[in-house]
């Protein structure tokens, strides 16, 4: 991606006018579903009547836009001569029309582009970021987001989105956090099969998007949360933890897999065989397509595994890396290699079958043209923007809230705001948006906090926004868009806007300071070495709370900071993370108690950097923490979370109570169902999220503390009971021993303990024998 940088000044994405008139209006009747059989059948056709250079050319993904020093030019020959399969990095949807009509139109075998981009959290209408939706504990809002997604994508003329990452993250100084669903093998599996439903529906026809789960596999366990840099997973974490999500992902029916581009145990994932052919496709029964990750074929060789670009590509291919993404290493390198007999013409068919197998699927035979009138309408619709606001609402997690400063009155008089991302469009969507991605404004118009505030509070007002915190090395689209550094404030402009912070404070009822990072210092090259609240946002939060007055800290961010002063300080702390289009309308829902938040921490929140990696399903220390002496203990600090994994409070409170266990004793071919009570013990109805862990006590293996096993977010109203039920069976309990090599179900006990978050007390055992 670094060689995207300047792309922009090249004006790349200002559409060519010259043959649109050849394509308006150009659209084919919708179609019908092609089954699989079929579309195996067509494929199959189709194939034989390829040359050896067509095939190869289904195997090339292009840049859809010059990029100075990657593509030079835009791909139309090789288009025309059948040497393209697919692009990317191109949205502009008479460009796409174009583009589509020198493919079908031109060459040879008028096979269609499929056409791939980054749509991460959707459209135009931007969803909260994938690490905010995980924090629902509601499947269900991953997927009708991603629902929303394909169905703009679709109009826009897109047919593959690059998503879901499923990267397990256990390190937050790790910038791509933000676009998984945090630390959790089963929470994010949950939430990459609703993805994958999202876009697909429940089997892939003209209304689907292909989903690509990403990055294949390891990448969140980068050496010290720096991107890009090595993982080394031992196979027992490997398999129990980081694999889950993807192969969860793989049953829901996800049409392909992006290679990722880190050193996996000193092999490249890209050049991986054991990792793209032996688990995906042998033991996993994987049919569709991998495509790398950008560039990363022709990297293998950066990374110093391949000779040359021919070896690079020798070994991506052979490894089973069928679409070569933006390197253009296969399609001068593969030839060559047929030539010389090193890759057998039937080991391409193999690679290009399943490519040929999505077009069919997608329709695009049929209908390889959008609309064009028809796509602002559809990426603006109404019904997407109320969507987003209440999935927005539903993904935040109020952290703290003492003395019920929460809600807010809604007779306020008057309001002090603080903070630069309080007013800041360019932040509240989060990274990745699909028009926003290389910089430019994109047409969506985000509702910030301040406009909200404004909107329910009218003049009652006061905004200090102070200096907005900077990034001290550019990112990826700061170089792209040529932005530049803005010097940090100097001592007189700090002094002057803590000031006016604290008089705004002093003349008003409540404070809310909406504080956290950039979208740009998270996300892809974005990792941090400290989670420190950046630029002067620290100290305008502690002259505001040094008022006295009450102090409602909203967070916009991608990954847990270190606020442990805010956490002692400051009486209300609510989560928003990045919330999309409508993210400031949705928070002032929470915070005027339009909305009860029910959100959970899909991480466990740090006090600080030094305590990174942190999670809460590791195993036990012969010296856990609570020993007197020998403690793994820090001498400086408590290795707890501030927050733990699970965590959330709501306006509302929960009782747990009667956890019981259909049967105490079952043998590792049974299951067991696990009930608890839940009720709400307030006078608010409010959602809880049930969640549900274990461990094993003893077997060929040491077992994490706890693991999640089970989850139900729920409403329920003031005094109301209601009884969950859960099952524990082969799926649950068993894990992959480094000892036997084999998933199984090991004879012994087990704890079972259900709750609110993974400190969670009512336990239950269950012996489990041969
Ligand atoms: C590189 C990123 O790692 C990946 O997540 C993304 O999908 C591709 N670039 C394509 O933009």
């Amino acid at each position: 991606m670094n060689k995207l940088r300047g792309y922009l000044s090249s004006g790349a994405l200002i559409a060519s006018a010259c043959l649109l008139s050849a394509i308006s209006g150009v659209v084919a009747a919708q179609t019908t579903p092609l089954t699989n059989q079929e579309a195996h059948r067509r494929a199959e056709a189709l194939l034989k009547q390829m040359t050896m250079e067509e095939k190869v050319g289904q195997l090339n993904q292009a840049a859809g836009i010059v990029i100075p020093g990657l593509a030079t030019e835009k791909p139309d020959a090789a288009i025309a001569k059948g040497q393209v399969g697919s692009v990317l990095w191109q949205f502009d949807v008479k460009e796409l029309n174009r583009m589509q009509h020198v493919a079908v139109e031109k060459s040879r075998l008028h096979i269609p582009l499929l056409v791939g981009f980054d749509v991460i959290h959707g459209y135009r209408t931007i969803f909260p970021v994938p690490l905010a939706m995980a924090s629902s504990w509601d499947p269900a809002v991953e997927e009708a987001a991603q629902h929303q997604a394909a169905k703009d994508s679709r109009a826009a003329g897109i047919q593959w989105t690059f998503t879901p990452m499923v990267d397990i993250a256990r390190d937050a100084r790790w910038g791509r956090i933000v676009e998984g669903a945090g630390e959790d093998p089963y929470l994010g599996s949950a939430m990459a099969a609703a993805q994958v439903r999202g876009f697909q529906g429940d089997s892939i026809g003209p209304d689907s998007v292909l989903a690509c789960v990403k990055h294949f596999a390891g990448y969140g366990a980068a050496e010290g949360g720096r991107d890009y840099d090595s993982s080394n997973i031992p196979e027992s974490l490997f398999r129990n933890v980081y694999l889950v999500p993807f192969h969860a992902a793989e049953k829901a029916g996800a049409a392909s897999f992006m290679s990722a581009y880190m050193d996996l145990n000193d092999v490249p994932a890209t050049g991986n065989r054991w990792l793209l052919h032996d688990v995906l496709r042998q033991e996993w029964g994987f049919k569709g397509f991998v495509v790398s990750d950008a560039i990363a074929v022709g990297n293998l060789q950066t990374h110093g595994y391949a000779r040359d670009p021919e070896d690079a590509a020798y070994k991506a291919f052979t490894a089973g890396v069928n679409m070569d993404m933006a390197s253009l290493t296969y399609i001068h390198n593969l030839p060559k290699l047929v030539a010389s007999g090193k890759v057998t013409e039937a080991e391409l068919d193999t690679a290009v079958m399943p490519i040929l197998e999505a077009k069919y699927r997608l329709g695009l035979f049929d209908n390889p043209y959008v609309d064009e009138s028809k796509v602002d309408a559809q990426l603006s619709s109404p019904e997407g923007l109320a969507l987003e606001r209440k999935l927005a609402a539903r993904s935040m997690v109020l952290l703290k809230n003492d003395n019920h400063t929460l809600p807010l009155s809604k007779n306020l008089k008057k309001v002090a705001v603080i903070g630069s991302l309080a007013d800041s469009t360019k932040d509240i969507e989060g990274g990745w948006t699909v028009e926003g991605l290389f910089g430019g404004p994109g047409k969506s118009h985000p509702v910030t906090v301040l406009a909200a505030l404004k909107d329910r509070l009218g003049a009652n007002i006061n905004y200090v926004p102070g200096v907005a915190p900077a990034r001290e090395y550019p990112s990826m689209f700061d170089a792209m868009t040529g932005a530049k550094k803005l010097p940090p404030p100097t001592d007189a402009e700090v002094t002057d806007w803590i000031a006016r912070a604290k008089a705004a404070a002093a003349d008003s009822d409540v404070v809310v300071a909406v504080l956290g990072e950039l979208a740009s210092m998270s996300g892809e090259a974005a990792s941090r070495a400290t989670l420190d609240l950046p630029g002067m946002q620290q100290q305008m939060l502690e002259a505001v709370a040094a008022t006295g007055k009450p102090v409602v800290l909203v967070l916009e961010n991608g990954r847990p900071l270190d606020i442990r002063w805010a956490a002692d300080h400051v009486p209300a702390i609510l989560e928003a993370w990045y919330p999309g289009t409508e993210g400031g309308d949705a928070v002032a829902d929470v915070l005027f108690g339009d909305v009860n938040p029910g959100g959970k921490l899909p991480v466990s929140w740090p006090r600080t950097a030094g305590q990174e990696p942190l999670y809460y399903n590791h195993n036990l220390t012969h010296e856990p923490e609570d020993r007197p002496s020998f403690t793994s203990r820090y001498w400086d600090l408590t290795t707890r979370p501030l927050y733990p994994f699970g965590y959330g409070l709501s306006y509302s409170t929960f009782k747990f109570a009667n956890l019981r266990l259909s049967k105490d004793r079952i043998n590792a071919e049974q299951t067991t169902e696990v009930e608890v009570d839940v009720t709400n013990t307030s006078t608010v109805a409010g959602d809880s999220v049930a969640q549900i862990y274990i461990h094993q006590q003893a077997g060929s293996a040491s077992r994490p503390v706890r693991e999640l096993k089970g989850f139900r977010r729920i409403t329920l109203r003031p005094g109301e009971t209601q009884t969950l039920k859960f099952s524990l069976g082969k799926e649950e309990l068993q894990f992959w021993s480094p000892q036997t090599k084999l998933w199984d179900v090991e004879p012994g006990t087990f704890d079972v303990w259900a709750g609110e978050d993974s400190t969670a007390s009512l336990h239950a055992e269950l012996i489990v024998t041969k």
